[in-house]
């Protein structure tokens, strides 16, 4: 992929650039990585949430899985990452980059079928 070399490079504001090129050249262009949003996922939030089928640590039965939130439909992608810049309350800061946010966006939202 011709911008490869670039990935650590991008921000945020590329984030609208590599759109327009997955429409042009397929999924592989994203910025948002969901396998990396899973591995982040799995660090910072899965000792409270169910995050992946494969976790081994006990999530709160009292808190939405991520599966909750990709079935619902007002978690959209984008709420989430707004909602994820300003760590709520209970959560530890953990000073998520947006890249980071972003990759756990696009994760939750491949749980939903
Ligand atoms: C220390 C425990 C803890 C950790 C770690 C944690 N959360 Fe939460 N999360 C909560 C609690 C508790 C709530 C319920 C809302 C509240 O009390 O603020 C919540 C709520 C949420 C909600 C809103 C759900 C809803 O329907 O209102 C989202 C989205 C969310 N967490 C995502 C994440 C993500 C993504 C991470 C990892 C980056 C994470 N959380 C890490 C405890 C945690």
């Amino acid at each position: 992929m011709e911008f490869g070399s670039n990935a650590r490079r991008r921000t945020a504001g590329a984030l609208a650039w590599a759109m327009v090129l997955c429409a042009v050249s397929g999924p592989a262009a994203f910025a948002a990585d969901a396998q990396n949003g899973k591995k982040i996922a799995l660090q910072w939030c899965s000792s409270c949430h169910l995050v992946s089928e494969d976790q081994d640590t006990a999530a709160s039965v009292s808190l939405p899985s991520f599966f909750d939130l990709s079935k619902d439909e007002s978690w959209t992608e984008d709420n989430l990452k707004t909602f994820l810049a300003d760590p709520h309350p209970k959560m530890p800061n953990m000073n998520l980059a947006n890249r980071e946010i972003a990759d756990i966006a696009r994760y939750i939202d491949t749980l939903t079928p």
